[in-house]
């Protein structure tokens, strides 16, 4: 079965039609991308996600992720997005922007979470699993027993008095030009405060760096959990916005 996924990021908006067979769980076809508009207003966001949506003549559901904070449709922030979008009802806006197709919104990193679940390195994985997105910020997907606790926002730990994604995320690494072990000593505390909060079983650790996880996972010691990098890698938030719509399709349904 296919379903569409978009995946709205700080710098790109990308989609495609994906193939959700339970052996599958990728890309149907090559993803379509186009830069996120600045600023990254909600009406300009929507045209893009229509772009996208259209360069494959698709017809049916859509899951669409975002990087803040999503119950029902609704955004309730954008920490690193246009401050517009909060409190905007984004499932109805982009249904609407779309022709009526139903439109599932939710968090980015629960998308990619359980995505990564389903397909990649927390498959058949049971207990506590944690999985963290490092990039321009830090997003968080928790789960118990394959089930997502959504929205749960562990970028925004404190971190020695700070917002722990200003630390720990990529970006933090770019702004402060932290060298892999100076970065990798800042992972791992943040990962130890997880740790101390959550005893996970399992961190996957997702975002751009999980394609090079040999500069800084290693240096990372003293976390119980086991840590390992995402399978799905840059696809991972296409493919659970798919699923997103799937589940949301199926209980419809019921
Ligand atoms: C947002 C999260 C998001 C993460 C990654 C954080 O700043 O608050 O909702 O998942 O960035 O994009």
């Amino acid at each position: 079965m296919q379903i569409f996924g978009v995946d709205i990021g700080g710098s790109g908006i990308k989609g495609a039609p994906v193939d959700l067979d339970p052996d599958r769980g990728d890309l149907a076809h090559e993803r379509h991308k186009v830069l996120t508009p600045q600023p990254a207003t909600p009406d300009e966001v929507a045209g893009c996600v229509v772009e996208v949506v259209r360069h494959f003549d698709w017809d049916g559901p859509v899951g669409v992720t975002f990087p803040g904070v999503v119950t029902g449709g609704l955004i309730r922030t954008a920490a690193n997005m246009d401050k517009g979008w909060v409190g905007v009802e984004a499932a109805d806006l982009l249904s609407q922007r779309l022709d009526g197709r139903p439109v599932t919104v939710l968090n980015d990193a629960d998308a990619a979470g359980i995505a990564e679940m389903a397909y990649g390195a927390g498959k058949g994985r049971d207990g506590t699993v944690i999985m963290l997105t490092l990039g321009t910020g830090i997003g968080s997907a928790l789960f118990r027993d394959g089930r997502l606790v959504p929205n749960t926002e562990l970028g925004h730990l404190e971190l020695k008095g700070h917002d722990a994604e200003t630390r720990a995320s990529v970006k933090a690494k770019e702004d402060h030009e932290l060298t892999w072990e100076r970065w990798a000593h800042r992972v791992q505390k943040y990962l130890e405060h997880v740790e101390m909060l959550f005893s996970p079983d399992l961190f996957i650790i997702g975002g751009g760096v999980s394609r090079k996880p040999e500069k800084f996972l290693p240096l990372i010691e003293d976390v119980r959990a086991e840590i390992v990098p995402a399978k799905l890698q840059n696809n991972a938030g296409i493919v659970g916005a798919a699923m997103a719509a799937k589940a949301a399709k199926a209980a419809k349904g019921r």
